[in-house]
């Protein structure tokens, strides 16, 4: 019987859609994700597999699997399989583009917002005891509206959160190999990053990563950033330097950071940046809406019938010059 697996439980329908395809789905039952031999171990009876991005399939991982013919992640982002090795091996690669845009821009203006008012900050202190009075002076924030936010990398979810930032009367600027002059035409402005940086209150990270963008953000970076700057990243933690981060953090070169990724994933509660007070950290949840994750996990199942029926997938990110078949 042709298997998949899926490598973590998933919300919404999509299970039961593969199995009504008389398909033999298998669930890691697991709260942590497969390790790797584990995963090895699955992928070998499997002819499809739905990944995380907890979980990283290389070349020798795709050479023990045979019969696997499709890696659908679930998620947009892919840097935990290289999709010219899938492609060598004749693997399709696909993930989940254009319906996590705005429930991850509604975070990273959440996160925006909670560095600019220290929600956090002052949420901690209250609970530790610390309202003691009204205070003119406690918890002073800086304003959003009026101010400039520097978005880097204007995708779909770049995108989103421009149009998040408008409505809040912000500036927006914007920093991409592409120009945009649709959006020009809404009041964003394109910048080279050494300008946007120099130029913004708050700059949002909207990156692939890959091997350009790894280390976008370092210390020379973060030095052309205005001082009291917000650093807010939704994107992938290697595109910070975080050493530097902490560094700039430290020497209150900036002002602040909210960050939804880090590297490594999960940060080790010994991590400097836990014990800087200017800092917000949450686990990676950007997509994580009961809708979104549901019609991403729906999306990955849909890319694996396809593949499985054999036909291309609707969201390949790579193209098997000569695809496994059964
Ligand atoms: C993605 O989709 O790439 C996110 O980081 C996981 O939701």
């Amino acid at each position: 019987m042709t298997k998949v697996f899926i490598a973590r439980a998933i919300p919404g329908e999509a299970a039961r859609r593969l199995a009504e395809a008389a398909l033999d789905v298998e669930i890691w039952p697991g709260e942590m994700p497969p390790g790797r031999d584990e995963l090895g171990a699955m992928l070998l009876q499997c002819d499809a597999v739905m990944t995380m991005v907890t979980d990283r399939i290389d070349r020798d991982l795709m050479r023990q699997a045979p019969r696997l013919r499709v890696i659908a992640n679930m998620a947009v982002g892919y840097d935990n399989v290289s999709p010219s090795e899938a492609a060598e091996e004749g693997v399709w690669l696909t993930n989940t583009p254009g319906v996590l845009a705005e429930t991850t821009a509604d975070l990273a203006f959440a996160l925006l917002m909670d560095a600019a008012r220290n929600l956090t900050a002052s949420d901690r202190d209250t609970r530790a005891g610390g309202w003691k009075t009204w205070s003119p002076t406690a918890f002073l924030g800086q304003d959003i509206f009026g101010s400039t936010l520097g978005i880097v990398g204007l995708g779909e979810i770049g995108e989103a959160m421009a149009r998040r930032a408008v409505g809040f009367s912000m500036r927006v600027l914007y920093a991409s190999r592409t120009p945009k002059p649709e959006l020009e035409a809404t009041g964003l402005q394109r910048r080279t990053l050494d300008e946007l940086l120099a130029e913004s209150n708050f700059v949002s990270l909207h990156v692939p990563y890959n091997d350009r963008t790894r280390h976008l953000m370092a210390a020379r970076e973060f030095a052309l950033m205005k001082p009291g700057a917000i650093l807010i990243n939704t994107s992938r933690g290697g595109v910070v330097d975080q050493d530097a981060l902490v560094e700039a953090l430290r020497a209150g070169r900036i002002g602040g950071a909210a960050l939804d990724v880090a590297e490594p994933e999960p940060l080790p509660p010994s991590h400097p940046l836990f014990s800087l007070p200017n800092v917000v950290i949450t686990p990676h949840i950007g997509s994580a809406s009961l809708a979104t994750r549901s019609k991403m996990a729906d999306m990955a199942a849909t890319n694996i019938l396809a593949v499985l029926g054999g036909h291309e997938p609707p969201n390949a990110v790579n193209r098997p010059p000569n695809p496994r078949s059964p």
